[in-house]
Parts: C-alpha cells; sequence; structure tokens
C-alpha cells in the first residue's frame, strides 16, 4: 500500500472561533504546521510522563523559533489524573512562571490532556489560546475537535469544564505509530460511532479497512481520521455547545460513562466503554422498533473486530441507571439516549426503565 499522505486541512466553522485541523505526517517539526499562531512570548507545552519523553523534545525545538520562551509541564499519565488536583498543577506553573494572558499552551497528548489542557486554558486569566496536538487515534478523531474542555468530579464524568475551541489542532500520524493497540482499539470506537450516526458508506469503508487500521497503515488512518474529523465539524459547525443535533456525537456514551464511572475511572478505557456501550445503545433501539437486529449484529461484529468490548461488567442494572441519570442529557432525572433511528441517521430520545434495564441484563457478562 502507499505509504506517503498529503496533508489535509478540515476547516471547523464557528464564526471568529473557526479554525483548522491539520491531518499528516511530520506536522511536528514541520514549521507550516505552527505558522499564524496568535502572537506570544511564551508557550507552555503540557504533557504527560508518557508522552513527554517521545515528543516533547519535538515540539519544543519546533516552538522555540516562534516564542522566547518555551516551558514543557510533565503530568501524571491516567484518567484517575483528570481532577481538579491536577488541573491545579497546570495554574501554578503558569502563575509560578508569571505567564501572561497571551501564552500559548499546546496540549501535547490524548484525550486526558487535551481535555485538561482546554479546560486550563479557558479558566487561566479568564481565557488564554490553546493548541491541541492529538497523539491518540481518539485524540484525532474525536476528543481534540470541537471545544470540549472538562475534569472528572467523583460523582460524574466530565461534569466540570468549558466549551472553549483551540486555534488548532494538529494530527500528526507518525505519533499513532508508538501508540498501544489497546489504546488504538479504544480510537476505533470513536471512528465506528460515525456511521450509524451519520454516514453508512464510511461504516462500510471501516468494515473494509479495518485490518489496514490496526496494522496502522498511515493512509487507512489518514483517511479514517479526516472523514471522522469532517463529519464531527459539520455537527460542531451546526451545534457548537450541544443544544441539539451534537448529542448525536455522545452513541454510545451514556451507557459507555456509566461502565467509566461504574467501574471507577481508568479500568476500562474510555473507548472501550463507548464501544460496549453502542451495543447497548444498538439494542435498545432494536427493542424499541427503530433498527432491525441484523443491523445491530452487524455493528456488533465491527466493534468486536476492533478489539473491544461488546458485552458490559456485570455492575447490576440499578448502579447502571443510577450514573446514566446524572449523564448531562438528562433531564428532571429522565434519562435522554443516542438511539439509532435508521441506520446513519440518530435521535435522542428516552426509554421506559424496564426496557433499559432488560438491555443492561442482556449485554452483561
Ligand atoms: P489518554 O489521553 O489517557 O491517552 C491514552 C494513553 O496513551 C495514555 O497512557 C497516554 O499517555 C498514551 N499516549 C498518548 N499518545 C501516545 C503516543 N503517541 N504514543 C504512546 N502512548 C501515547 O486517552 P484518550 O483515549 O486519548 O482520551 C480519553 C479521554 O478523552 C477521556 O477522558 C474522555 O473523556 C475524553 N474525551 C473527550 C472528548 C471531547 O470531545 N472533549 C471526546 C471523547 C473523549
Ligand atoms: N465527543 C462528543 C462531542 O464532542 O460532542
Amino acid at each position: 500500500m502507499n505509504t506517503s499522505v498529503a496533508t489535509a486541512c478540515v476547516p471547523i466553522s464557528l464564526g471568529d472561533r473557526s479554525y483548522s485541523i491539520l491531518i499528516g505526517e511530520n506536522l511536528l517539526s514541520n514549521p507550516l504546521t505552527w505558522q499564524d499562531l496568535p502572537k506570544a512570548s511564551c508557550a507552555l507545552i503540557v504533557t504527560n510522563q508518557t508522552i513527554a519523553p517521545l515528543y516533547a523534545p519535538k515540539l519544543r525545538a519546533a516552538l522555540e523559533s516562534l516564542y522566547s520562551r518555551v516551558i514543557v509541564l510533565s503530568l501524571p499519565d491516567g484518567e484517575v489524573y483528570k481532577t481538579f488536583e491536577t488541573l491545579n498543577l497546570i495554574f501554578d506553573q503558569l502563575l509560578g512562571e508569571g505567564a501572561d494572558r497571551k501564552t500559548t499552551l499546546f496540549a501535547l497528548g490524548g484525550g486526558v490532556i487535551g481535555d485538561m489542557t482546554g479546560f486550563a486554558a479557558a479558566c487561566y486569566m479568564r481565557g488564554v489560546p490553546f493548541v491541541q496536538v492529538a497523539t491518540t487515534l481518539l485524540a484525532q478523531v474525536d476528543s481534540s475537535v470541537g471545544g470540549k474542555t472538562a475534569i472528572n468530579h467523583p460523582l460524574g464524568k466530565n461534569m466540570i469544564g468549558a466549551f472553549y475551541q483551540p486555534e488548532r489542532v494538529v494530527c500528526d500520524l507518525d505519533t499513532l505509530q508508538t501508540l498501544a493497540q489497546r489504546e488504538l482499539s479504544a480510537g476505533l470506537a470513536e471512528i465506528i460511532k460515525y456511521g450509524p450516526i451519520a454516514d453508512m458508506a464510511f461504516m462500510l469503508w471501516i468494515e473494509e479497512h479495518l485490518d489496514a487500521l490496526i496494522a496502522k497503515d498511515p493512509v487507512a488512518l489518514a483517511y479514517a481520521v479526516q472523514r471522522s474529523c469532517e463529519i464531527k465539524a459539520g455537527v460542531v459547525g451546526a451545534d457548537e455547545r450541544e443544544g441539539g443535533v451534537r448529542a448525536i456525537l455522545n452513541f454510545g456514551h451514556t451507557f459507555g460513562h456509566a461502565i467509566e464511572a461504574g467501574l471507577g475511572f481508568g479500568v476500562w478505557l474510555h473507548g472501550e466503554a463507548v464501544g460496549c456501550g453502542m451495543v447497548m445503545a444498538a439494542h435498545l433501539s432494536q427493542r424499541l422498533g427503530l433498527v432491525e437486529l441484523s443491523f445491530v449484529e452487524r455493528l456488533t461484529r465491527l466493534i468486536s473486530r476492533a478489539g473491544l468490548p461488546t458485552q458490559g461488567p456485570k455492575l447490576g442494572a440499578h448502579v447502571y441507571l443510577e450514573h446514566m441519570r446524572v449523564d448531562k442529557k438528562a433531564q428532571n432525572g429522565q434519562i435522554r439516549f443516542v438511539l439509532i433511528d435508521s441506520p446513519g441517521r440518530a435521535v435522542v430520545m428516552g426509554a421506559d426503565d424496564a426496557v433499559v434495564q432488560d438491555v443492561i441484563e442482556q449485554c452483561c457478562l
């Protein structure tokens, strides 16, 4: 297969908060990647202890020609550190360095670093610019795009945060080569999600190219990242703050967040919980008469081939329901699910607890 990939630029149109998502190879070292960012004297690269030795020196070298001070802050690695305490380490660094309100933050990492750094950027001096330098597949196809930033609270995932858009998103495909296969699978979950909710031709493409994606073929990865970003950019452009259609991007997330919170953050990866959550949401769609069982089976097969779990942990239906009632889509304690209305089209609606309970029992080990 051809291994050379041209850099793609996916625009995200949000008026004066518009920006570009750059997707390609060798982007970290390419000076063109970093041109035309807001002028500042200081850049803070926020990363973690796993990613820092791999990519911080390269990013730092690229930024040193643009900023007179480039600082690297390396945080502990893991979803369990997506907390107020870790967020405060970013503020400690910024204040300790006397960083002014033009200081630009570079989130070098996956969704945990991206969400936390974005939130720090939204809060520091009421808002400083930030750039998403996404190094996991999940971050490149989903979390770095669209401006959702957050930390977890012991009582709920991503409950404390802000909508705050980056200046640019940089998806250097080369970084995926060092990513663990389990993390790659987690990213595949968020790619697969775009098929049932928006584009069945893309779902077919994923089915046909899944082996190439798992083998980290750069051409296949480039297309998957680009198409995912195009779909997400379209949805976010239509509904930045999730007043309506953006909720469809949470397909699989209502059940998924219950798995993550129910087991304790970090036990299952976010993408694993979303993969399994999509199976549960597809079953619920079928039980409500929206889709055929054959569609649920097709989606389940794809999720399983991607190396993701298709059966949930046996937490007890009441534990799932308890966590789902605090989901951000819930209204007056009534859980609202993203369901598949027909393949390629999603709908957000409630369902009877008894049916949901049945689905949970059917889908758990
Ligand atoms: P992550 O950020 O924890 O990264 C996964 C692991 O891979 C970490 O151990 C990390 O250190 C390591 N890693 C990162 N890049 C690497 C590389 N290139 N090579 C080797 N190792 C590397 O997890 P994630 O899956 O990227 O993100 C999950 C988070 O994203 C969750 O907190 C979730 O809530 C959030 N999320 C946010 C949005 C959003 O719209 N903001 C959307 C989806 C998910
Ligand atoms: N990941 C869901 C969203 O960005 O809305």
